[in-house]
């Protein structure tokens, strides 16, 4: 076992310079150094960390600073905590865990030398989304994929070589920062009679994906070192564009009927910005109920703080009626909503929507225009015949039925296999869905177990900034047939029997 002061001497030495003239705040400083530190090596796996007390008076810093750095670090899987005992650097890092295409060392060097990066460029490589794998084709249960195999790309190719036969010069030209016009008609259109969502085109925004508008608001409404409610546990792509905008990241716990406006206004009562899933909050599956959507709303009204509405599959809910849109609800015009076309079409579209309020709209476009000007036109216009002419609304409804039977499989195959190792519940909404492990299991020990059997599953805590009650395991479904969804389901009850087995083991040594 590494000695704390020791290793909080070496730390201060030859890791931390915390500098308070620093544009990043100090507890990004100290994630960041202990981060460097933990995928240089020089922190070993399993190493305890000194308590926050220790390293806060080693450093001479506020314990608040160290606290938020550990939960940073925490949140990211770099470290575990456990109540009472600790924190220890992970045995299996994010990096390893999600499959970072960029190998620890070389994003270890671009960020630890600063040579190049400026200190807003060092919060933006290192916010976790940089560290998450995407791409390369799905397998069971990644999370976040549709059913791109039922995909109707003929018809789609037919409306894109309609197009590009004889292309319109004026698509060719530079086009409008907020997008293709007629798309933006059918976005409005679309969301007013499927979301109650009040708006005129002339708030609607073509982005590229939903990412693109977080990246946006969190810039355009936050300053660095503003208090942002983010939903705990909560969507890593929302926290990353915030925490690399510089806003401070406040998790805000989740009841059954949502978000918590009241444990929210008791950590951050000045709160900028709250961001929430209301219809479908990513991961726990939970939909924010009508009272707790007005006390949100009148909350942020009474703050003067923006809420991000992020309706990112809102078009799958496969019992009882969907709930309208935040959005829909707000009086005060505090609501940015945006959602996208990656879960309903494909991901990458790279096609998404943000509507914002009427007095937004130039800063959004002016954001938008400077960042990549607008996004590709003739892709707009062909998704605009795809809305316009009702293959849209054929396909949603086709996926939907779809997705209920994945889902039906995947639970029934999880009742049969899965009992005493993962609680999976059926949803009524969504592509995936949230299962707890048995008290005390470490779900990052989970995951490394699935993956050791080809199956990906995300350890709930991933999502979390704090180490969550109970560890579970987040299963997308939406893009695996049912024989893909069975064997996977058998492999992932392997590989958690052969943990419990060294579990068992590992209690009988103690
Ligand atoms: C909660 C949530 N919001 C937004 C998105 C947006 O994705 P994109 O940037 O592909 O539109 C996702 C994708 O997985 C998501 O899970």
């Amino acid at each position: 076992m590494v000695n704390p002061l020791k290793l909080a001497t070496s730390l201060r030495l030859a890791d931390v310079s915390l500098d308070a003239r620093q544009s990043a705040p100090l507890y990004r400083q100290l994630y960041e150094a202990l981060r460097r530190a933990i995928l240089a090596g020089r922190l070993k796996p399993g190493a305890r960390l000194p308590s926050t007390r220790e390293l806060a008076e080693d450093l001479r810093v506020s314990r608040n600073t160290v606290m938020n750095a550990y939960e940073q670090l925490l949140a990211e899987g770099y470290v575990e905590g456990q109540t009472g005992s600790g924190t220890f650097v992970s045995r299996l890092l994010p990096e390893e865990l999600l499959h970072a295409r960029t190998s620890p060392a070389r994003s270890v060097r671009a960020v630890s030398k600063g040579r190049a990066l400026s200190n807003r460029g060092r919060l933006l490589a290192a916010t976790p989304v940089n560290v998450t794998r995407l791409s390369g084709p799905a397998r069971p249960f990644r999370p976040g994929s549709p059913a791109i195999d039922a995909f109707p790309f003929e018809l789609w190719s037919r409306l894109v070589a309609r197009h590009w036969r004889r292309p319109r010069r004026d698509l060719l030209n530079y086009g409008d920062a907020a997008g293709y016009l007629p798309l933006r008609e059918a976005i409005a259109a679309y969301l007013g009679a499927a979301r109650a969502v009040r708006c005129e085109p002339e708030q609607v925004i073509v982005v590229a994906g939903a990412q693109q508008a977080l990246d946006l608001a969190a810039r355009l409404l936050t300053d660095a070192g503003d208090p942002v409610w983010v939903e705990e546990p909560g969507y890593l792509g929302a926290k990353g564009a915030l925490a690399a905008a510089g806003a401070r990241l406040v998790p805000v716990p989740l009841d059954e009927e949502g978000l918590s406006v009241e444990a929210g206004a008791r950590l951050a009562p000045a709160a900028r910005l709250i961001y929430a899933s209301p219809s479908h909050q990513y991961p726990s599956g939970v939909t924010m109920s009508l009272s707790r959507r007005l006390a949100l709303l009148e909350w942020a009204g009474r703050a003067g703080a923006w809420v991000i509405e992020d309706d990112y599959d809102s078009e799958y809910r496969y019992a009882g009626r969907p709930l309208a849109a935040l959005q829909g609800l707000d009086r005060e015009r505090r609501v940015v909503y945006l959602g996208t076309f990656s879960k309903v079409l494909f991901p990458a579209l790279r096609i998404g929507y943000v509507v914002v309020p009427p007095d937004l709209f130039d800063a959004f476009c002016a954001a938008r225009a400077l960042s990549d000007r607008h996004s590709p036109t003739v892709e707009q216009a062909v998704l605009a015949d795809f809305i316009a002419e009702g293959h849209f609304a054929r396909h949603i409804r086709r996926m939907r039925a779809l997705y209920a039977e994945r889902q039906a499989a995947l639970v029934a195959a999880g009742r049969e296999e899965l009992g005493g190792l993962l609680e999976l519940k059926p949803a009524d909404a969504g592509l995936h869905l949230t299962g707890l492990l048995p008290e005390g299991w470490s779900d990052l020990e989970a995951a490394r177990a699935a993956e050791s059997r080809g199956v990906d599953a995300q350890p709930l805590s991933a999502f979390h900034l704090r180490p969550p009650a109970r560890g579970g395991l987040v299963l997308g479904y939406a893009a695996y047939d049912e024989r893909e969804i069975s064997d996977g389901v058998r492999r992932l009850a392997d590989a958690l029997r052969s943990l419990r087995r060294t579990l068992g083991g590992r209690a009988r040594s103690a």
